[in-house]
């Protein structure tokens, strides 16, 4: 049983090293075709996405508290969403300071962090708008609900926000030539040490309690089938910096464990 604990460990976080260094092909694609639209842009969206973030922590806090849960589960649910309001407010600096008193055109940009209280998208996050965005949210669900596994369930859900650490902690390695540049990967680093959290420790706790190679293998799966859509996700909020056909080699070299490993999952730390 220990080699199979052990496998959990590296099989997973290998995936999601790699996945790292997928990630990192997205993002300086964005750095490198760098405009005051895409700047704007996708500001505007992680605003939005870390405010939904406060309104989930802020819900399951009041939820937990209405259900008489313990004090130590209420606590860490407004520690969470503290957590997320320092987000939020530093992507909000970022942008006002670029928007310099002009009002943000994004359109609806608020909805993007429309998440629904049941996991998802919300009546507001709309298609037409942000369709990767809304298939990553669906995807999550959907894949959550249909494993007959609760095991694999815990790792689809824990998997939803630990892979955030990835997106930062490469965003945060972004050459600060600028002073956009400067603020942002500062910002990005501090947001990554927060997520680091939810990540790589979730994996540890989760290979103590594995019973079957057809878990890892199922969950292997279904990590995989997230990432390659928050590639996706993260290269529309960018205003797609990365082809269609880039994506589709990015996706394709990811699938195949070929795309370079940035040792962050592995070590858990940054
Ligand atoms: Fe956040
Ligand atoms: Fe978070």
């Amino acid at each position: 049983m220990a080699s199979l604990n052990n496998r959990v460990t590296t099989e997973l976080a290998g995936i999601m090293d790699h996945f790292t260094g997928a990630m990192d092909e997205v993002v300086r694609a964005y750095a490198k075709k760098r405009n005051r639209n895409r700047d704007i842009n996708w500001l505007a969206l992680q605003t939005a996405k870390e405010y939904g973030a406060i309104r989930t922590h802020a819900r399951n806090m009041l939820n937990q508290a209405k259900n008489m849960k313990p004090i130590e589960e209420i606590k860490k649910s407004a520690h969470d969403a503290t957590e997320e309001v320092d987000h939020y407010y530093g992507y909000r600096q970022i942008l006002e300071w670029c928007l310099d008193g002009k009002p943000c055109a994004v359109k609806k940009w608020w909805d993007y962090g429309d998440f629904a209280e049941k996991g998802g998208a919300g009546p507001k996050m709309k298609k037409s708008l942000w369709p990767e965005h809304v298939d990553y949210l669906e995807m999550n669900k959907t894949l959550a609900s249909k494993t007959r596994s609760p095991w694999v369930r815990e790792v689809i859900l824990s998997n939803r926000e630990g892979a955030a650490v990835a997106f930062h902690y490469v965003m945060s390695r972004l050459p600060a030539k600028d002073a956009y540049m400067r603020r942002l990967t500062k910002h990005e680093r501090s947001v990554a040490v927060d997520e680091l959290h939810h990540g790589p420790e979730m994996i540890a706790i989760l290979a103590k309690t594995i019973k079957s190679e057809k878990q890892l293998e199922e969950a292997k799966e279904k990590v995989q089938q997230m990432r390659v859509q928050e590639l996706h996700q993260r290269n529309e909020q960018f205003l797609h910096p990365l082809s269609k056909a880039n994506m589709k080699k990015l996706e394709k070299n990811f699938l195949a464990g070929t795309t370079k490993a940035i040792p962050l999952f592995s070590t858990g730390k940054i």
